[in-house]
């Protein structure tokens, strides 16, 4: 079921703007390590934002895609949202792939720190996009 925190628009707003406040301010901290070459503490770092996003922003879409979820019921209720759903979904999965790119990378033997931060802001951005959309398309003011 959608519970009203994700049907209204302000208690909704309030979990996006929490995801991409944490993120950001990771972001920040990930910058400083990488500018001090504090390689073990970044590497920490890079797991702990990757933890973050699949457990807020990730656990988030996956809500909202659940059967019974925001999106389905949405679309339910106006089928002429079908598309616009689907391009949000396309969203999720965008962060999902991102997410999976930074797991790959943070593996191997010498990870490259900057393409993990690039994969870190880009998160960001597309989610960012992707929360003002949802909000403006699907969310009762
Ligand atoms: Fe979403
Ligand atoms: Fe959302």
């Amino acid at each position: 079921m959608v519970g009203p925190a994700l049907r209204k628009f302000d208690s909704h707003k309030a979990i996006h703007d929490a995801g991409l406040g944490g993120a950001k301010e990771r972001i920040e901290g990930m910058r400083g390590l990488l500018e001090k070459k504090e390689y073990a503490h970044l590497a920490e770092e890079v797991d702990s934002f990757i933890e973050f996003v699949e457990g807020k922003i990730i656990v988030h879409a996956d809500t909202e895609e659940e059967e019974n979820g925001l999106y389905t019921v949405a679309v339910k209720n106006d089928p002429g949202l079908h598309d616009k759903v689907q391009h949000l979904i396309r969203d999720h999965d965008i962060m999902r792939i991102i997410a999976g790119k930074m797991k790959d990378e943070i593996r191997r033997e010498d990870p490259d720190y900057q393409q993990l931060i690039d994969f870190a802001n880009s998160v960001i951005i597309v989610n960012e996009i992707h929360s003002r959309d949802e909000e403006e398309a699907l969310l009762e003011k």
